[in-house]
Formats: C-alpha cells, sequence, structure tokens
C-alpha cells in the first residue's frame, strides 16, 4: 500500500537514475510525475532520460519539462566527465518517444499536482532547486499544501566535507544558489539531505555487482549506468565505489529513522567565493542571528546508519527478481 506520493525533481544523471528506478520498485511509493531540471546535463538531455526512465521502468507516470538554466543566470557547462555526455554513463540508450511529455511546464505540474491532492505529496528533489522556486513563485499557498519537501543538496561540515564543485558548496545548490535559498525559507516541512551522509554511504563495487547478479533487469541497469560513475569516483576521490547521492533521499523518505537529523533555519550563501555554501543555525544556538532568525527551521541531516540504508537499496532492488 503506497504510503508516499511522489513527485521527483531530477535531473538524470547516473544516481537520479538509479534513485528512480528504487522508487519506481518500492512499493510505498506512489509516483505522481517526474519533473526534470538542468543540471547533471542540458535540459534536452535531463528531459530525454526521465522520458527514457519513465517508460522503461515507471510506464504510465507523466514527465514534464522544467528549467533550462538557473533563476539569475546562464546554464552552465554539462558535467560529461561525471555522469556522461548522455548523462547516464554514455550506454548508447534507445531514445524515448518525445510525444509523452506533460504540456506543462515543470514548475505548473507540481502546482497543479500538489492543488489536486492537498496535504500529500512529497516534493522529492535531486537536482538543482530552480522548479520548485519557480513553482513557489508561481503559487506561494503550495507551500502549505505539501506533505513535506526532502532534497538531496548541500554540505554542513559535519565530518569536514563542505563541497564537492567547490571547497565551500555542492553541485546542487552551487547550480542555483538563490533557487535554493528560496526553497529553505519557504514555510513548508523541509528535510536536506547532503552530502554530510551520503559520503558515508558508499556503494562498493561488490555491492554494485550484487545488485547487478540479483536484481533482474533493474539490477543489470543500475550495474551498467553506473560503470562511468565509479571511473569518475575513484579517479577524484580514490574510493572504490560510488556516493549514495540522490537514493539517500529516497531512502530518507521511506526510512527517516535511518537517519539522525539536526533542526534549524538554513540560508545559502548567493555571492562570493563561497557562493552555494549552505549555512545552518541550530535551533539549540540562542545567539542572534536576523539573516537566519525567522526562517522555518528545516531538518538537516547529520548522521545516517549507512549499512541500513544500502541494505534498503539493495532488498528493494532483489525483491522482484
Ligand atoms: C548531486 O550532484 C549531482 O551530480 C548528483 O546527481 C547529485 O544530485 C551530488 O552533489
Ligand atoms: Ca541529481
Amino acid at each position: 500500500m503506497p504510503l508516499h506520493k511522489v513527485i521527483y525533481d531530477t535531473d538524470p544523471g547516473i544516481d537520479d537514475a538509479m534513485a528512480l528506478v528504487f522508487q519506481a520498485l518500492h512499493p510505498e511509493i506512489d509516483l505522481l510525475g517526474i519533473t526534470s531540471v538542468f543540471g547533471n546535463a542540458t535540459i534536452d538531455t535531463t528531459t530525454r532520460n526521465a522520458l527514457y526512465l519513465a517508460q522503461r521502468f515507471a510506464p504510465g507516470v507523466p514527465v514534464a519539462r522544467g528549467a533550462a538554466a538557473p533563476l539569475q543566470c546562464a546554464a552552465p557547462v554539462p558535467l560529461g566527465w561525471i555522469h556522461g555526455d548522455d548523462g547516464l554513463g554514455n550506454i548508447e540508450l534507445p531514445e524515448p518517444d518525445h510525444g509523452k511529455l506533460d504540456a506543462r511546464p515543470a514548475h505548473r505540474f507540481i502546482v497543479e499536482t500538489v492543488r489536486a491532492h492537498p496535504g500529500e505529496v512529497t516534493l522529492l528533489a535531486v537536482g538543482p532547486l530552480t522548479n520548485l522556486a519557480l513553482a513557489l513563485a508561481d503559487d506561494p499557498g503550495i507551500a502549505h499544501r505539501v506533505k513535506e519537501v526532502v532534497i538531496m543538496g548541500g554540505a554542513f561540515g559535519i565530518r569536514g566535507v563542505l563541497g564537492n564543485v567547490t571547497p565551500a558548496a555542492e553541485a546542487n545548490v552551487h547550480c542555483d544558489p538563490e533557487a535554493a535559498d528560496i526553497v529553505c525559507g519557504a514555510p513548508w516541512k523541509l528535510s536536506i539531505v547532503g552530502l554530510d551522509v551520503t559520503h558515508e554511504t558508499v556503494m562498493t563495487n561488490a555491492f554494485l555487482a550484487s545488485i547487478r547478479d540479483r536484481g533482474g533487469e533493474p539490477g543489470r541497469f543500475v550495474w551498467d549506468i553506473s560503470r562511468h560513475y565509479e571511473r569518475f569516483h575513484f579517479e577524484s576521490d580514490r574510493i572504490e565505489g560510488i556516493y549514495a547521492h540522490d537514493y539517500s533521499a529516497v531512502a530518507y523518505l521511506l526510512a527517516p529513522h535511518l537517519y539522525e537529523t539536526r533542526s534549524g533555519p538554513v540560508r545559502v550563501v548567493t555571492s562570493g567565493i563561497a557562493t552555494g555554501q549552505t549555512i545552518q543555525k541550530p535551533s539549540a544556538m540562542h545567539v542572534d542571528a536576523p539573516d537566519w532568525d525567522g526562517r522555518p527551521a528545516c531538518a538537516v541531516c547529520v548522521g545516517v546508519d549507512a549499512p541500513a540504508v544500502l541494505n534498503l537499496y539493495e532488498s528493494t532492488l532483489c525483491a522482484g527478481a
């Protein structure tokens, strides 16, 4: 019985695709739609990938095309060396049926779907937060109508990591810091799954091989697309495996008890050398901080039971095979 009606806002992206497979296979998730955003690749490529993923793993789930660029500047150069030129590890996937694209822009799709299911929809956002900011601008009332918002983004330095694309910033937030600051300041229930926990949760080569061998067609797909990502992780961080970025946001939604969180308002730095840095004022901190005070508290993930998260991913993928 599905417990979570989800709009998945994503820039696929290898780990985005792995998170989509996870959601499509988990019985407690009811995917209401997939909205694309620029980020790991151009909007044309991420939308194509979202359509491909929906048609292969979540047939019937609508896909709406989202923002091509951040709120206040031009689109960044795509990260081909991380996710492949095609965004999915360069494994030569067939073209999806582009005629199936929803006619609405992503932010409008979000607004109308939230209005149609008041109090029921979770926004699960794992790319730049431009579509969510545009949805809030279109209808600020959705902040009171969503059930909750879970994002993969940011880094709070809990274990010394403040960024992955600059020393101060995580990629999704860095791509559109203005949008991220708007999303963190909206009056909705927001949880942030950042590098503090995704770097603690590593899918090793052996783990991915086990999914390949035991997870049927979805498991083989996860293996195929993750070859490129695994090479990138080894070359950049010398780790033998891949960080569990976007699927950690899914795991948090399904099993929040596997995470330790810290409450408090969050601001995003929007200019200067620390652009994209995420800074929380913990609720337990009793100093005046006018730039934070008065903004809603967010739940920032500061700890994780990594083996249990990995087990949840593996058992979900292997359950139906
Ligand atoms: C985030 O950046 C992207 O490359 C990944 O898909 C993930 O959403 C990690 O910083
Ligand atoms: Ca992503």
